[in-house]
């Protein structure tokens, strides 16, 4: 059997095993761009998705595309391109102008080498944030910094600035957390080796990175229309599982008898907070059975490297076990303010997902009742409130992590 690099070893062997990037993290470091020429009906697509959308061409361009064989695709990066480009152009086809006219058969042409690319890739056969987050960036200036202002996303949805808004503050939050990543080996090695300066130096490190996520956070309100997000980038990437649209799921022609179901694209993917959860010991298994069971079925949609490292994670020595058992006051104090940096970023994100889906639905449902009808004020199926119980069950297990004096 292979030797697994554990994250415990200082040295930065979790780069190359589980595909972290010392300066981006999870993301993909530099994507490409471009696919090979034999795919550039493909590509040609992807670019121009929402003009064929507007036009009403884009399903019979996707009918007409040739079938290609994914064995010029050499390469992790353009394996993970090529995986982007058919998941923007599969949304587009299931969707198109989100009026609810929607395909439930996605043409061989293209169902044939996705789902051969996801098998290759370990991801499922549906736009994932591993897709439309993490490798849909550039820098526009390759020696200038990762900044909103000089980076870019390669493919848009309809909406305008909202996908590259959504899709780049997301990026950047990632971006910002990769320093703390860089920590863990550290603080493994201190748990293990019973050096309590060298852990809370790296506990106090992770606490200003996730602080510094926060601040990035903030970024939203000035990329991403509420409205937008909520009428338009939403629908692109809805999935097809637990969607009473396709409530069967989607049918894959010429690969799968049966539809299949699949998760739509969400956040909710990114290894980030999944990861800090774990080695802070933040156990969403022990709250809400359904929260822990989405936040598991989320990491099917990741990267198989990244899930790996969260198991990893799962293996090393608990942090909090030996904050507790060591009963140092500022030890204590420590471990916990990098809890509540945890709590502050979900405290946050909670405020976001009232403004970008909570508000936008209930005032949607007002909007579509007749005045025969009783009022909803609960937000009763915008799933607003579904969403909100499960992200404060969510939030409250990380309160829960916090020790107590003494
Ligand atoms: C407009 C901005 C955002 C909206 C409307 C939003 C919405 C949501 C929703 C509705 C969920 C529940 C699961 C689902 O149905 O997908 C969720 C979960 C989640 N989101 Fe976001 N999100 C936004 C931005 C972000 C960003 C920028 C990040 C960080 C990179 C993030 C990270 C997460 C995580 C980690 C979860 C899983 C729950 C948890 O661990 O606390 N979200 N988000």
């Amino acid at each position: 059997m292979a030797h697994k690099a554990s994250p415990t070893k200082s040295s930065w062997k979790i780069h190359e095993e589980y595909h972290i990037d010392e300066d981006v993290g999870f993301a993909l470091s530099d994507p490409l761009e471009e696919l090979p020429h034999p795919y550039d009906a493909w590509t040609s697509i992807a670019k121009n998705l929402a003009a064929l959308i507007q036009n009403g061409e884009l399903r019979a361009e996707v009918e007409k595309l040739p079938m290609l064989s994914i064995d010029d695709l050499e390469g992790h990066k353009s394996q993970r391109l090529a995986h982007l480009v058919l998941g923007y152009i599969t949304m587009a086809y299931v969707w198109n102008r989100g009026d609810g006219d929607v395909r439930k058969v996605l043409p061989r042409n293209i169902a044939v080498p996705y789902c051969k690319l996801s098998e290759k890739l370990g991801l499922p056969p549906i736009l994932v944030y591993a897709d439309c987050v993490l490798a849909n960036w550039k820098k526009k200036d390759p020696h200038g910094p990762l900044t909103y202002e000089n980076m870019d996303i390669l493919f848009s949805f309809p909406g305008g600035d909202c996908s590259k808004g959504f899709f780049l503050v997301s990026l950047l939050v990632e971006i910002a957390a990769a320093s703390a990543i860089k920590v863990i080996p550290t603080i493994f090695n201190a748990v293990q080796h019973q050096e309590q300066d060298t852990l809370q130096e790296a506990l106090l490190d992770i606490t200003s990175c996730l602080r510094e996520a926060l601040k990035v956070f903030h970024q939203i309100h000035d990329y991403v229309d509420p409205n937008l997000f909520f009428n338009v980038l939403r629908i692109y990437l809805s999935g097809w599982k637990g969607n009473p649209q396709l409530r069967e799921g989607l049918l894959y022609e010429g690969v799968w008898d049966t539809p299949k179901k699949f998760a739509g694209g969400s956040a909710a993917q990114s290894s980030i907070f999944q990861c800090f959860d774990v080695l802070l010991g933040v156990q969403q298994s022990t709250g809400e059975a359904s929260a822990a069971e989405f936040l598991q079925e989320m990491r099917t949609y990741m990267p198989p490297a990244h899930q790996n490292f969260l198991h990893s994670l799962e293996l090393g020595p608990s942090v909090r076990e030996f904050v507790r058992s060591r009963r140092d006051a500022r030890l204590q104090e420590i471990y916990n303010d990098c809890v509540k940096a945890m709590v502050s970023l979900r405290s946050y994100h909670l405020q976001i997902v009232t403004k970008y889906i909570v508000i936008p639905a209930s005032q949607q449902s007002k909007k579509n009742q007749t005045s025969e009808e009783p009022s909803d004020e609960g937000n009763k199926g915008t799933g607003g409130t579904d969403l909100m119980h499960f992200l404060k069950s969510v939030r409250g297990t990380t309160e829960k992590a916090l020790l107590k004096e003494g």
